[in-house]
């Protein structure tokens, strides 16, 4: 799939939102610039999301917002960045750029990072003196691992290099320098003709892909790894994990041996960049028939179903961009929530968010 060099772009050419979501307002692309002194180029201080937003019949709906919004929020309380931004501003910014960008369907990238005060320049690795700038950008992204790699499943091998230990760098939250780590995660495997490569956690157990958390099916049971195996706590994973018990499939977090990759019936990916992708060899090594697996497969099936608004939830995992009302909030403006599941047919409100709460962070 990738050239020896690793030099292959993993994506299709996207087309991006022309406009990107700043502290409050909307500004052009070409805009959303930052200082090169900036703390978060320096020192990695950033946390940020990563979002779909799926095409439907009732027009783009955004899959779990709200929790990935919350992650968002823990992330950046782990890293004590005190932003003032509420997880309904930001949704309703999220809502509103998909429905002013005219995407159909896209990733959304929300990012919070420490920046430059130009006029008090701050240098050192002390954040606290850097302001905090919250950005919200959009753009078509196509299949993560390849448009293949839905059904066929991808090759992946055990990264050499170990997933962030809990006490020096926290996976479970979603910060920019923890994919440094990942970066090389997936160069290694890249260079070694591997679409993805695995990290072991500090104790050797198996830990995740450099942007996937991972699942293997053994008799007929699902096994993930435990937050304690230096995971990000998935959302994809959370969705798969309430998808099995859906569809009665046992499903357990436990410890994973890599040797257990290895004699795995079926193994996938989850993740809001891959889906869920199955994997058909490790290190070289056939998993199971060396393709999809049924029980992948299955939950495969009702994942999309699910993300294209063809089959019910289990829990309210779609905001319809194009079913949002305006509801006064008193002090400051707007915010947009979310109409009740419409009912299909209906002609469900589409009055524009014309307004939104202008929360500076910094
Ligand atoms: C390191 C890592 N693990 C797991 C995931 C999957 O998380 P989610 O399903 O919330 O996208 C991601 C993607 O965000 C990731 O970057």
């Amino acid at each position: 799939m990738f050239p020896k060099d690793g030099k292959a772009k993993d994506i299709a050419s996207p087309r991006i939102a022309a406009e990107i979501w700043r502290n409050g307002e909307f500004i052009p692309w070409s805009e959303a610039r930052v200082h090169v002194m900036s703390h978060v180029l320096n020192y990695g201080s950033s946390v940020f999301e990563g979002i779909r937003c799926y095409k439907t019949k009732r027009g783009p709906a955004i899959f779990r917002l709200t929790e990935h919004m919350q992650r968002l929020l823990n992330s950046a309380k782990i890293y004590r960045m005190d932003h003032g931004l509420t997880r309904d501003e930001l949704c309703s910014a999220s809502v509103e750029l998909v429905r002013r960008s005219g995407l159909e369907q896209c990733y959304l990238r929300p990012l919070l990072f420490r920046s430059l005060d130009e006029e008090h320049p701050a240098f050192g690795v002390n954040p606290f003196p850097n302001p905090l700038d919250c950005y919200i950008g959009a753009w078509d992204w196509g299949k993560y691992l390849g448009d293949e790699a839905i059904e066929k499943g991808v090759d992946v091998c055990v990264s050499t290099w170990n997933r962030l230990t809990p006490n020096s760098m926290p996976a479970m939250a979603k910060a920019g320098a923890n994919y440094m780590n990942s970066q090389l995660i997936k160069m290694e495997a890249l260079v070694n003709g591997f679409s993805e490569g695995i990290a072991l956690d500090d104790r050797g157990f198996v830990s995740e892909g450099s942007g996937e958390n991972i699942f293997l099916v053994h008799d007929g049971k699902v096994v993930t790894p435990p937050l304690s195996s230096s995971i990000l706590p998935g959302i994809t994973r959370d969705s798969v994990i309430q998808i099995c018990r859906e569809l009665s499939i046992p499903v357990v977090e436990s410890g994973i041996q890599r040797a257990a990759l290895y004699v795995a019936d079926e193994l996938f990916f989850s993740g809001t960049a891959a889906e869920i992708t199955p994997i058909r060899t490790v290190d070289r090594i056939t998993v199971g028939t060396g393709g999809r697996g049924e029980i992948t497969r299955r939950i495969q099936e009702v994942f999309f179903q699910i993300t294209s608004g063809e089959r019910e939830a289990p829990g309210k995992w779609l905001t319809y961009v194009n079913q949002m009302k305006q509801e006064q909030t008193g002090n400051n403006g707007f915010h947009a929530t979310p109409v009740q599941e419409p009912i299909e047919g209906s002609a469900a409100g589409s009055e524009p968010v014309t307004k939104l709460h202008a929360a500076a962070a910094d």
